[in-house]
């Protein structure tokens, strides 16, 4: 299954945040990897899904609290944004119990995600609002 590939547009310009949305594709990748082998167990794939769910909703958690603690103006339209991949994520879960696999489409509504949210939702949070 087709891996998604860091582009230099989904760059915000900022160091840890580009490093932790490296790292969050790392995750994916390597839960595409594993299901485009039909060795791989279901349960497996499912583990690794698992894993991926919890650490993007760290993420996306702790994005939201410096939003919502600091009145940032577009609050409600990125965490809404979030909400669409934790729904996606849940599809994909819900598709590899009834099919045993993850589809293909799913490698690229998720690349088509991370491509445009990277670059519009985070890069202008993050650069309004700096980490300390
Ligand atoms: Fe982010
Ligand atoms: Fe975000």
């Amino acid at each position: 299954m087709a891996s998604i590939e860091w582009r230099p547009e989904f760059a915000t310009g900022i160091q840890d945040v580009d490093h932790e949305h490296r790292e969050l594709i790392g995750w994916i990748n390597q839960t595409l990897a594993a299901s485009s082998q039909p060795a791989t167990p279901p349960g497996q794939i499912g583990d690794l899904l698992g894993e991926i769910f919890a650490r993007i909703s760290a993420h996306f958690a702790l994005e939201e609290h410096v939003m919502s603690s600091r009145r940032y103006d577009q609050y409600a339209e990125h965490k809404r944004d979030h909400e669409g991949l934790l729904d996606d994520i849940r599809d994909i879960m819900d598709d590899l119990e009834a099919a045993g696999r993850v589809e293909e489409r799913f490698s690229t509504r998720l690349t088509e995600w991370f491509g445009v949210h990277f670059r519009t939702h985070d890069a202008r949070f993050h650069h309004q609002m700096p980490r300390p």
